[in-house]
């Protein structure tokens, strides 16, 4: 059994703990996009591991990581979260594979990501500063990438960072008025990233595809969220990779048809980072509530994210272009103690109502959210491991997300613990 698991709003769904709690009966996890601007937590017990670029089966010490060709790899970052794994006893020595054609993330990527969004002032993206934006560029225009499969001719890389730096360095300059960073000191870096990950970098496609010969179980993990997607999101504001499902087979060479079952994420609300519409967001007490209830803060940046209520035709949306057979919906017990709670069930555009999401910024921004209003809840949820022990309105909330989605939710999340998740099927 194959299953992919990806967000089904703007990130920060709950990915982490749900891909972790399946990892259970799965041989392989695999990460296919994004990069270090992911922030997947996991909690096992008492201790809380925050995870950018391993895939999150990592803390199961069994389990097989592979870092899709999709991934941007920051070795500074993947060292550092392998170090602090190690240091907590879980090694990945002989579980982690990363993709030789997947790209690697160096300092001037992440300077120009700053850069820009500097020079943007108003008009920016509010990216995650890690680089992202600028690899996949890179990527997408071929003459100044470098793969993980590079490092492997230290000679050649040498020269090839000498190309990239000098051009970086113009645009730099031109641009922005920026001192000039040093190809010595990258070649140094890429050096030691060439004796710390050489020895996991392989080719996965011809891993997966022979695990599934063999007939293991592989869980395929997206970063990020539908509504984030570089082509189906909510363009500009959305990160630089196809984080639906969509980016799947391209993020790890494994098609879609091998995959037998696609599990999309959302909260019981809706959060968003950085710039970009979002029309149910609660800019008052209300979004306050859930932000402090729910903890919403960036795993990644620390940043105070954005909250509001679910949006059933946003997550419909999600569930239509990733053909989602069933939704996990994470964090219901943030929403106890709020007297009433609405699900946007529509959009009014220039009058009209529609239930199909416009991924448009221009019209998102004109839109006008129609609400259903229901009873909310007292109770703790956080104890409950039963659908049936839920309260009633907790019960008929879900109900109502599925009739709006039409998509059923088997998986409940209330509380970050891996026994704190209510399974209905
Ligand atoms: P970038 O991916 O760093 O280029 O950022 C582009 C946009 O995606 C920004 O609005 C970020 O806040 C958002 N973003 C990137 N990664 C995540 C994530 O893991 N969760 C939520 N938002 C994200």
């Amino acid at each position: 059994m194959n299953s992919c698991i990806t967000g089904l709003q703007w990130g920060d769904e709950g990915k982490g703990k749900v891909v972790d709690v399946l990892a259970e009966h799965s041989d392989i996890v695999v990460r296919y996009s994004g990069g270090a601007n992911a922030g997947h937590t996991v909690v096992v017990g008492d201790s809380t591991f925050a995870l950018h670029l391993l895939p999150s089966g990592s803390v199961r010490p069994n389990t097989i990581c592979v870092i899709g060709n999709g991934v941007v790899v920051d070795p500074d970052i993947l060292e550092m979260e392998i170090d602090k794994l190690a240091q907590r006893n879980i090694t990945l020595t002989s579980r982690l594979l990363i993709s030789e054609n997947a790209h690697v993330v160096l300092d001037y990527h992440k300077k120009e990501d700053q850069l820009r969004e500097d020079s943007l002032g108003q008009n920016k993206i509010g990216t995650t500063i890690r680089g992202i934006g600028p690899c996949y560029a890179d990527k997408v225009g071929r003459s100044y990438a470098i793969r993980m499969a590079d490092l492997r001719d230290i000679e050649k890389l040498k020269s090839q960072l000498r190309n990239i730096v000098e051009y970086k360095n113009k645009i730099f300059a031109a641009l922005y008025n920026a001192e000039p960073i040093s190809a010595d000191q990258i070649f140094e870096k890429c050096k030691c990233y060439a004796d710390k990950f050489l020895p996991f970098t392989t080719d996965t496609t011809e891993f997966l595809h022979k695990s599934i010969v063999d007939g293991k179980s592989i869980l395929f993990e997206g970063a990020q969220g539908c509504l984030l997607d570089l082509d189906h999101g909510t363009f500009p504001f959305v990160t630089s990779s196809n984080a639906s499902p969509l980016g799947m087979p391209a993020g790890c060479g494994v098609p879609s048809k091998m995959v037998d079952k696609f599990l999309g994420v959302a909260k019981a609300y809706t959060t968003r980072v950085g710039a970009g519409p979002f029309p149910t967001e609660q800019d008052n007490e209300i979004g306050q509530y859930i932000r402090e209830q729910g903890g919403e803060y960036g795993t990644t940046t620390g940043r105070p994210r954005r909250c509001g209520w679910f949006d059933a035709v946003a997550v419909s949306y999600a569930v239509t272009i990733g053909a989602i057979d069933s939704i996990a919906l994470m964090h219901l017990d943030t929403l106890a103690g709020l007297k009433e709670i609405k699900i946007c069930r529509a959009y009014k555009i220039n009058g009209k109502e529609t239930t199909f999401f416009p991924a448009n910024t221009t019209k998102l921004s004109q839109t006008e959210c129609v609400y259903e209003t229901l009873p909310g809840w007292e109770e703790d949820l956080t104890e409950v491991n039963d659908f049936s022990d839920l309260p009633l309105n907790a019960r008929n909330y879900i109900c109502q997300i599925e009739e709006l989605t039409k998509k059923p939710v088997t998986i409940i999340g209330v509380g970050p613990k891996r026994n704190q998740t209510i399974f209905r099927q």
